[in-house]
């Protein structure tokens, strides 16, 4: 009811810059249960917002005794909290959490605002205090949702509940890995839920997010993995600490390491082969040229045509996502797009200008063009970056399948995709790492390392991508040229066709490997078997 009213009378952008997403009921439901299952007495939320985490709990236990605490920092949302404010176990404070004395709570439930640090207005005034209450650096830390959870843990009493909603990246980024390492250490992390089709239950949302449920026992134990699939799931969960479908042991989640490809892989069926090696062993992804004014940048024929532009002030150049339709590009296709005035070139001065280039660029200028983020920060500003072609693309987003392309073409390409340039090793692979991108095997594989979680919207960053798995030189040599060039004939008109043989090629080099382990295994226990006949004897 608050909801709907405060959302209809608040601007997005205001909302927006407090970071004001809320919790959907059911969500809330099951961390309320997990803060209150130990009686606590005083219980804090440092975000209030519409207060969804305290009508919860009182709906839950109407007769608790706690004492609850909330804090919320914008006046505008606080007015609509008067009603609330009359309650004798509610204590509301309209100030900023980060910037109040340290306390102990026995329970803390909270989703924090989430943004970017820089963001932050009070950055420079709360991160001294946050340090000096828990001694310690606060480098990096550019979330202010992992600032919201330091602080919390640090103000959890022994044997108290902490429910936290997180953004997944926190799993992956550097920031958040020395929150990881201290939920470790002491052992306070013991379950994680994951939302697998997020946006059913969290409509709004616009970064993907997780909740962690922690307690301060520092018992020992592994950590329990909930995966949601639905709303109607959520109704049916009546206790969350008893519904979970995986237990990962503390040490198998390095704090170091990106945690969502060792979650994902929980779920996924795909056991990545032994043996494997990571793809920057080959190369590396890189993002595709950002020119700052893609509508200044790209060219079609008639453009071309009609401003006289000569051959050395242009390059071929994919410069959106759906010029690409099959998993091969070639020059044939190029032609035709080129020929149905589709902007396939950009502008790329290389020499000096003709006459009728630098009638282009002031035209540019006089549309302002010049004076854009990304271009203002250029010598001279329509200098776009020097690229060579790259023979692989890949898709920035993906729903379902990975877009990935085997480009023939001396066509460069702008952000629309991430471009794959080999090294000396995986120069003469390209056509089997192709191969291997294509097929069902290697696409989930990929998929363990993808950044959001949950909505069928995948994004990936290039890092994600060089950090992904592939075989090694000796597997990839299980698949001769000849198949793999093979595939990528069969692909320029049949892509079904073409992911068959893939998976066919690269289930080889799987089988393979599993045959090897089974003779390795065998070889060792008849080791073992003679090593226990010889101690025996
Ligand atoms: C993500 S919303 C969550 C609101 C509510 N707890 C819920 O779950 O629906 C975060 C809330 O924290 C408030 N907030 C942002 N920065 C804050 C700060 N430094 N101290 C206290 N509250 C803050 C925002 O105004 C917003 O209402």
């Amino acid at each position: 009811m608050r909801e709907s009213e405060y959302i209809q009378n608040t601007p997005i952008s205001h909302r927006k810059d407090y970071g004001q997403f809320f919790t959907p009921q059911l969500v809330s439901r099951l961390m309320a249960q997990w803060v209150l299952r130990d009686e606590p007495e005083t219980v804090l939320d440092p975000a209030f917002g519409l207060g969804v985490f305290y009508d919860e709990m009182m709906k839950l236990k109407p007769n608790n005794q706690s004492q609850f605490i909330g804090y919320e920092i914008d006046k505008n949302i606080f007015s609509y909290l008067h009603e609330l404010n009359k309650q004798t176990n509610l204590n509301l404070y309209n100030s900023d959490y980060l910037e109040t004395e340290p306390s102990q709570y026995d329970a803390i439930i909270c989703n924090p605002p989430y943004m970017r640090f820089q963001k932050f207005l009070n950055r420079h005034d709360v991160l001294p205090i946050i340090e000096k209450q828990i001694g310690k650096k606060l480098i990096g830390y550019s979330n202010i949702s992992s600032v919201f959870l330091v602080k919390a843990l640090n103000e959890l009493k022994e044997n108290g509940n902490l429910a936290f909603i997180m953004p997944f990246e926190f799993f992956n980024t550097g920031y958040g890995k020395e929150i990881k390492k201290s939920l470790l250490d002491n052992y306070l992390l013991k379950q994680i839920i994951i939302f697998s089709n997020e946006k059913e239950i969290f409509p709004d949302a616009t970064t993907t997010v997780c909740v962690l449920l922690c307690k301060k026992d520092r018992i020992k134990e592994p950590i329990k993995i909930t995966q949601i699939e639905s709303g109607d799931n959520l109704v049916q969960i009546s206790d969350i600490s008893e519904y979970y479908q995986k237990i990962i042991d503390v040490s198998d989640l390095p704090f170091s390491k990106k945690w969502t490809p060792i979650l994902m892989s929980l779920f996924s069926d795909k056991v990545v082969p032994k043996d494997f090696v990571r793809l920057s062993v080959y190369g590396s992804f890189t993002r595709g040229i950002a020119t700052g004014a893609n509508e200044f940048f790209a060219l079609s024929k008639g453009k071309i045509i009609k401003l006289g532009l000569d051959d050395k002030s242009i390059c071929k150049c994919l410069t959106k996502s759906s010029q690409i339709r099959q998993p091969v590009f070639t020059e044939e296709d190029f032609t035709n797009l080129y020929d149905l005035e589709k902007p396939v070139h950009c502008l790329n001065i290389t020499f000096s200008e003709s006459q009728e280039t630098q009638e282009y660029i002031k035209q540019g200028e006089a549309f302002g063009y010049h004076e854009r983020y990304l271009t203002r920060t250029r010598t001279p500003w329509y200098k776009i970056e020097s690229r060579k072609p790259a023979p692989i693309l890949f898709g920035v987003f993906n729903r379902g399948r990975l877009k990935v392309i085997r480009n023939l073409t001396n066509a460069i390409n702008f952000t629309c995709f991430h471009c794959f340039y080999p090294n000396r090793f995986g120069e003469p692979l390209i056509n089997k790492l192709f191969v291997y991108f294509l097929s069902d095997i290697g696409q989930e594989i990929i998929k363990l390392n993808k950044r959001s979680y949950g909505d069928s919207l995948d994004k990936f960053e290039p890092g994600d991508l060089n950090e992904s798995l592939c075989p090694n030189q000796s597997q990839f040599g299980l698949i001769s040229e000849k198949e793999a060039e093979r595939v990528i004939e069969i692909a320029k008109n049949d892509e079904k066709e073409a992911v068959d043989r893939s998976n066919a090629l690269i289930e080889r080099i799987v089988n393979a490997q599993q045959v090897t382990a089974a003779i390795m295994d065998k070889h060792f226990s008849d080791q073992e078997k003679s090593m226990g006949r010889m101690g025996s004897s």
